[in-house]
């Protein structure tokens, strides 16, 4: 089914992303625009709908080198949460936690926002092969690593070029938002809460997965530190609120360590 998004530039105007781009197995090339005539490049399956380039802290840049993004997956985020929690806690129980509180169903549409290798999107469409998914970045080198990993698994994304803080969707546009480690590196977590809030369907579901204050003294010097590269933690009661200003109430959430995934729905 193809997706239909905002233009960036035209707010009232829609441009259609053809089905063929998510199919991942096949190169596909080529331009998509507006009525109004904006055009935008379709390389190796990626849209990019990014019209202009932001400020980037440290964190975010290093998401935009190569290196970074082939290292990402395999050697850091795999084992991250553990890394995280102090005890074991493999990918795979994340997996099954976010399909758990998504509950992905056919027909519905799914978006992952700052996707990098796209994994939540990977995972959601493993467990439902006949939703549709679209996945978020503004890094190009973390979306192509991220469609060689769906490829990979044979999984049908739509990978966008995008900054968070302006999503090009119209409002009310998918059946669930999550949101994987990114809200600790925004530097503009309520603009990007609002978009997720403004994108979702009011009976959605926003599954979001960041890192909380340690309690401990050494965690906290640790914490302080990474704040000048641009990443940045909360309480869980502060996480909460920031939530509540977006227009999202919890209705699930689980902390172990520093890590907190919570389940919001619309308020
Ligand atoms: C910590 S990584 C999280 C990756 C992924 N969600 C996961 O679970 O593995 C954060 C990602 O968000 C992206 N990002 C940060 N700010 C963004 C923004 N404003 N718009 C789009 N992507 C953003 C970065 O490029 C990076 O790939």
């Amino acid at each position: 089914m193809a997706v239909y998004v905002r233009s960036p530039l035209y707010d009232r105007e829609t441009i259609i992303l053809p089905e063929e781009i998510s199919n991942l197995s096949k190169p596909f090339n080529g331009t998509i625009c507006s009525n109004r005539g904006d055009e935008y490049t379709i390389k190796n399956n990626i849209a990019d709908l990014l019209t202009k380039e932001k400020s980037y802290t440290l964190a975010q840049s290093t998401n935009h080198w190569r290196m970074t993004a082939s290292v990402y997956e395999d050697l850091w985020r795999v084992r991250s949460l553990s890394l995280l929690t102090g005890e074991p806690f493999p990918i795979e129980k994340e997996r099954e936690l976010l399909v758990d509180w998504v509950q992905p169903k056919p027909g519905m549409i799914y978006l992952d926002v700052g996707c990098s290798t796209a994994l939540y999107a990977r995972s959601l469409f493993k467990a439902e092969t006949e939703s549709i998914h679209v996945a978020i970045d503004f890094s190009m080198a973390m979306l192509e690593e991220a469609r060689l990993k769906a490829e990979a698994d044979q999984a049908d994304i739509y990978l966008i070029r995008a900054d968070a803080r302006e999503m090009p969707f119209f409002g009310k546009t998918f059946d669930g938002v999550v949101m994987g480690g990114t809200l600790n590196e925004l530097n503009d977590k309520l603009r990007v809460l609002f978009e997720c809030r403004r994108v979702l369907k009011d009976d959605g579901v926003f599954f979001v997965m960041h890192l909380i204050q340690s309690e401990s003294w050494y965690g906290k010097v640790l914490q302080n530190s990474a704040e000048w590269s641009g990443i940045k933690f909360w309480s869980v009661d502060q996480s909460n609120e920031m939530f509540a200003r977006a227009g999202f109430e919890v209705e699930d959430q689980f902390t172990k360590g520093i890590v907190c995934f919570s389940k919001l729905s619309p308020v």
